[in-house]
């Protein structure tokens, strides 16, 4: 590439003074897409000032996250939420994030995991008696903010423990509100400090200041009985030593801590939310599906269960096709890279997008319809590498997809063999793409279920 010009990625041009960017704010889904689909393949948007490369070519995306990894760090999108996070593992980057890799992912392992499904199916049981009120009442509402609760519930105490018990309501509005900051910000075509003394930055000060406030307490909290059986992830995170035996200081721990209360709560409850929503509008799947987790908990408590709820896993991945709750991601060229067409140069920004890539129509075949039969073992072994991959690829695959998994399928699992589940707004919902994509409304119209199903009896005994 030296002294030559640099090769560009082709895209279409625009005529408006701000390119893409209106499109952009107004539907990115959509632009990505369209614009993906219209060139076959990855494309290059001018979004106002700044050129985007959205990749979609298994080749481009395997260079970025796994040959030429050494060549990016995380992108623009990162920048804005580290303003809330701080550098934690989603955020930072170099030899703070290898060193925190190595520290955190053994705490997400299968068998910590597992551990916490108790605390889920509680936190499922929760749900439930907020849901019953609402069955009682047999008016629509909308199932959203219901489940998003459930997977605030579950992070909050997995991560920091009983502790948060009587806050919990005041940490979920103070997250919310940070995130609601962060994605003005990331939408900016100007990014201002946030140390401007403007109204929005003074409140996201003050939700900063509580939500420090809060994790550090429990920090301290946490230091205060360390030694002892080490429940919480935040526990294990304070009992985590690195190779040279060292451990994170507490100011680190609060940027890990807010990380997971962030990158755990409504990408989990999208997906739970997003697979509801489709079982509701393909019938006979639901059907197979509900029969699947009432035989299964009749004879084995849900702790053993997940494993045999083939069916209702597939669905979940199928849901997880269609509404990739984590719907993009970025990184920026910290070098020069060269690609088969076209060259990057530092500076560059790159997209990725699994809700692109899920729906590609030259790597899925009717890519829109709802059809977890593609999750079978023998399918998803033979299908090729970048067409699936919610959770992301390479050194940063998401540390929490097992635990989001497991929690998915509780919760499923719960929702299902208490209720009757009708959609009340019609076939579509549209994808709300804010940090995660949600779906934005569920309406549904809940039923308690005739004759009490025998799961029912499992999932209380799993709670106990
Ligand atoms: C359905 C739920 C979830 C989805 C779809 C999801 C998706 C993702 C994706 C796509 C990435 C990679 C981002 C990139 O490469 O730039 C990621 C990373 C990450 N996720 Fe998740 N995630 C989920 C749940 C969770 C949970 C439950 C936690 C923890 C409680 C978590 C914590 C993280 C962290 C810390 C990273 C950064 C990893 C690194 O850079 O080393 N996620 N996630």
């Amino acid at each position: 590439m030296s002294g030559a010009r640099p090769r560009t990625l082709t895209g279409p041009s625009s005529r408006h003074p701000l390119g893409f960017y209106p499109a952009y704010r107004s539907d990115p889904l959509t632009l990505f897409y369209e614009q993906a689909v219209a060139h076959r393949g990855s494309v290059r948007l001018r979004l106002a000032n700044q050129h985007v490369h959205l990749l979609v070519d298994p080749d481009h995306i395997d260079q970025v996250l796994v040959t030429g990894a050494a060549k990016y760090r995380k992108g623009i999108s990162y920048q804005s939420l580290n303003h809330l996070l701080g550098p934690g593992l989603l955020t930072s980057g170099g030899e703070l994030w290898k060193r925190q890799r190595a520290l955190i992912k053994p705490v997400f392992g299968r068998r910590h995991v597992d551990a916490e499904i108790p605390l889920m199916v509680a936190c499922g049981q929760r749900m439930l008696e907020r849901l019953d009120a609402r069955a009682a009442e047999g008016a629509p509402f909308d199932l959203v903010p219901e489940v998003m609760g459930f997977a605030a519930d579950v992070v909050c105490r997995a991560v920091m423990g009983a502790e948060i018990d009587g806050i919990l309501p005041q940490i979920e509005d103070d997250v919310r509100d940070g995130v609601d900051w962060v994605m003005r910000h990331m939408a900016a075509p100007i990014q201002l400090p946030p140390g401007l003394p403007t109204p929005a930055n003074r409140r996201f000060r003050g939700v900063l200041a509580r939500l420090h406030r809060v994790v550090d307490d429990v920090i301290a909290g946490n230091r205060d009985t360390e030694g002892e059986q080490a429940h919480s992830l935040l526990a294990r995170l304070l009992a985590a030593r690195d190779d040279a035996g060292h451990a994170m200081d507490d100011e680190q721990l609060r940027h890990e801590v807010l990380t997971f209360l962030l990158a755990g709560h409504e990408t989990t409850g999208g997906a739970l939310a997003w697979t509801v929503y489709e079982l509701c509008r393909n019938p006979a799947v639901l059907a197979r599906v509900r029969d699947e987790i009432d035989t299964t908990l009749s004879v084995t408590a849900i702790e053993n269960a997940l494993p045999a709820l083939e069916s209702t896993g597939r669905c979940v991945d199928e849901a997880m096709r269609l509404h990739p709750p984590a719907w993009a991601f970025s990184r920026t060229a910290i070098e020069p890279d060269s690609f088969d067409t076209f060259d990057l140069e530092p500076g560059a920004i790159v997209v990725i997008s699994p809700f692109v890539n899920h729906r590609f129509p030259d790597f899925w075949e009717s890519p829109l319809t709802f059809d977890p039969e593609r999750f079978t073992r023998e399918r998803a072994r033979a299908r090729p590498p970048f067409r699936y991959f919610p959770f992301g690829w390479g050194a940063h695959l998401c540390v929490g997809q097992h635990m989001a998994l497991v929690e998915v399928r509780v919760g499923l699992a719960m929702l299902l063999s208490r209720y009757d589940i009708e959609l009340v707004n019609g076939l579509r919902v549209r994808e709300n793409p804010e940090i995660s994509n949600t779906p934005d409304p569920v309406l549904v119209r809940l039923t308690r279920r005739q004759h009490a199903a025998p799961a029912e009896d499992s999932l209380a005994e799993a709670a106990r």
